[in-house]
């Protein structure tokens, strides 16, 4: 059973960073091979994975409808199709969500989709999503069964509201989330992370502000190999054998 990690919060906090460098924190515990999905729109995950821009899934909705195929077999189309939109690495694929759907009715395709990504999740030791900002993805259940939902956020009273929204959310919908987790990101002043604890979700870690994560993007290097050294990737080393720690392999 592959581990599934969401990583959301809200917009600008660090999801896409803190993704990453969870990803460099699994294969560092000799966790993989991985799958990172890009939940955004806007995809950037692939700039600090040392990936090309992919195609996102969003457009197979419509090749779907479109395409002759009869409705018996588009479960098995959808498939080659979603497996032709997974770019391949080392130790860490990357699959881009893309855009939502257009007007038309989608929940026959949406449903095969969730499916076939819920197959292809299996064949992973463990799943790493990034969300846009806000909850789309969450809400529209498009991911079946969350492990860790590890929501991100910056010590001011926004970023930690939007956290606890985030969850407040999961638990209305009821969503299948075993873990919840705040991950503060650059707590700017010692005490700021003494606050975390109000909040009733437990304390992941906190990420110290880290100056050559600025430097790894500009060289567009990936951060999956940042040196120990990193202050963020330390941090998140810790952080990940929490999260490993529930999970057993
Ligand atoms: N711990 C950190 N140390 C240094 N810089 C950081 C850290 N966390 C985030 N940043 C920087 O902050 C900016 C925003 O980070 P990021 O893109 O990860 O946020 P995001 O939550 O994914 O944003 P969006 O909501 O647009 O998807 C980036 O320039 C990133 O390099
Ligand atoms: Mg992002």
């Amino acid at each position: 059973m592959s581990i599934m990690i969401a990583v959301a919060g809200k917009g600008g906090v660090g999801k896409t960073t803190c993704s990453s460098l969870l990803l460099r924190a699994l294969l560092a515990s000799r966790i993989r091979p991985l799958l990172a999905v890009d939940a955004d729109p806007n995809a950037n995950l692939h700039l600090l994975l040392g990936f090309t821009a992919p195609r996102g899934l969003g457009s197979i909705r419509e090749e779907l409808l479109d395409s002759s195929v009869g409705a018996a077999s588009k479960g098995e189309h959808l498939e080659a199709l979603v497996q032709q939109r997974v770019l391949e690495g080392d130790d860490v694929d990357l699959i881009a969500m893309g855009r939502g759907e257009g007007p038309g009715c989608y929940c026959f395709v949406n449903d095969l989709l969730r499916r076939s990504l819920s197959r292809l999740a299996g064949g992973y030791a463990a799943v790493v999503v990034d969300n846009e900002a806000g909850m789309e993805h969450l809400s529209r259940r498009n991911l079946r069964k969350i492990d860790h939902l590890v929501l991100v956020a910056d010590p001011s009273p926004r970023g930690v509201s939007a956290a606890r929204a985030i969850r407040d959310l999961s638990v209305e919908l009821s969503l299948k989330v075993e873990k919840t987790w705040l991950l503060l990101n650059r707590p700017y002043a010692a005490g700021d992370a003494a606050e975390a604890p109000s909040l009733p979700i437990p304390l992941l870690a906190a990420i110290p502000h880290d100056p050559s994560l600025a430097k790894w993007e500009s060289a567009a290097r990936s951060f999956l190999d940042l040196p120990e050294e990193s202050p963020a990737a330390r941090e998140m080393a810790r952080a990940a054998s929490i999260l490993l720690a529930g999970n057993p392999r």
